[in-house]
């Protein structure tokens, strides 16, 4: 897994497209959470500082290939433009005349960035003439884009068979992390794995399962597990159809000597919206028409008690409907509890949106090990899985077998 990085590249004076994740949320044409592009500076700095020319380009949100001013790269390239001190500025289209041009005029250490990709819909079709006319941009490729890492696109993939590939510190770092959970974690080692389905989550607990110690599960898709514990959820979000796969899991963990915690109490509520009413109850009594929505102080009490002694911490999903204020509670606090732990010298990392949302809300990510900027690509990682944008980047060659020591010769002695 270890990647040529943009160290290893001579840039100066070289035109460097740089696949960047800018897909931020944005707010009134103002960007809400800059984690994603303050997570791509230091590539960005040491590109321009070392004399190269510096093409982003990324995708915002998901156009089909159709122009939306709504998604534009502008909020992001003012973002950009006050983080690094300097103007970005940003081409109309992807492709175009006067794209080529700006291209063709960018002096050494200097930067612009390429409109919304998806614009075109060739991007995500990985469309060879649409990765060459990208790829005539420039003589070096750099992936920064870890969080798109798991899309097989013209910009992740086509460009990059097409130019010398190199990774960029955040991807450099967001493997190297992840790698290390993978590997070699210092065990006790425990997932906190929350968010809506467990469907989307089955493979990163089965490939989990084998080196796990402790396993939390939280959020709608701890619903499916009450399920298959024989509890009623009542009008809750579940996965009907994967309660077996639920029981498989719980079978597999008990097998594996994992020990699951679920909830004992939890918050439930009359609807799924703000200003509805909500109580705590103990997980066995959910009534048939209310929704379970958070974790209860009982449930949080527990998931602290069995993360007390993990060295290892991995975190992907909320514990309840994050969204809503009132059902964030057990998000914010796991989030805070596990603050502590990564005080404590554990190694905390976290993907996921709403997972390090409650994370930056609250002040706490200086705090973590690591806070991964790849929600989907983090877990298709840890599934084990080859994402097409770090397959295709260039591995670092194995150094050379050291020379064998030779045994000398006694020196004759002059006679
Ligand atoms: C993400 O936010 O997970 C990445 O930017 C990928 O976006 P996508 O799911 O729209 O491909």
């Amino acid at each position: 897994m270890d990647k040529l990085t943009v160290r290893d590249a001579d840039v100066t004076g070289k035109r460097v497209f740089v696949r960047v994740d800018f897909n931020v949320p944005l707010e009134d044409g103002k960007v809400t959470d800059d984690s994603r592009i303050r997570a791509a500076v230091p590539t960005i700095h040491y590109l321009l500082t070392h004399g190269a020319r510096v093409i982003l380009a990324s995708h915002l949100g998901r156009p089909d290939g159709k122009v939306q001013d709504g998604l534009r790269l502008r909020p992001v390239a003012e973002r950009l433009s006050q983080i690094l001190g300097r103007n970005v500025p940003v081409t109309g289209d992807a492709l175009g005349i006067g794209t080529v041009d700006a291209v063709k005029r960018l002096r050494n250490g200097e930067i612009l960035l390429l409109e919304n990709l998806r614009f075109h819909a060739a991007e995500e079709k990985n469309d060879p003439a649409f990765a060459r006319q990208l790829a005539d941009y420039a003589d070096l490729y750099v992936n920064d884009a870890f969080g798109t890492a798991h899309r097989a696109h013209a910009s992740t993939v086509g460009v990059a068979k097409l130019l010398p590939p190199y990774a960029g510190f955040l991807m450099e770092r967001e493997l190297a992390m992840l790698s290390k959970l993978m590997e070699n974690p210092i065990r006790p080692f425990a997932a906190i794995v929350g968010g809506a389905k467990i469907s989307g989550k089955l493979k990163v607990l089965d490939t989990l399962m084998s080196r796990l110690d402790v396993l939390v599960l939280g959020g709608g898709m701890a619903n499916t597990f009450l399920l298959a514990q024989g509890k009623a959820v009542g009008k809750s979000l579940a996965e009907h159809d994967m309660v077996e796969e639920a029981r498989r899991v719980l079978a597999a963990a008990e097998k594996a000597g994992v020990k699951v915690i679920l909830p004992v109490d939890v918050v439930v509520a009359k609807e799924v919206t703000r200003g509805t009413e909500y109580k705590t109850i103990p997980a066995e009594k959910i009534p048939a028409s209310w929704h379970i929505v958070d974790v209860g102080r009982a449930t949080l009490d527990l998931m602290e008690e069995a993360l007390a002694t993990a060295q290892t911490v991995f975190w992907n999903g909320p514990l309840g409907v994050f969204e809503i204020p009132s059902f964030a509670h057990g998000t914010r606090a796991i989030a805070r509890y596990l603050a502590t732990r990564a005080d404590a010298g554990a190694t905390v990392v976290v993907g996921g949106g709403d997972s390090v949302a409650a994370i930056t809300q609250q002040g706490l990510a200086d705090r973590f090990t690591h806070i991964s900027t790849g929600g989907g690509a983090s877990l298709e990682f840890l599934e084990g899985r080859e994402l097409p944008g770090v397959a295709i980047l260039q591995d670092r060659p194995a150094p050379p077998p050291k020379a064998r020591a030779t045994k000398r010769a006694p020196a004759k002695s002059a006679t």
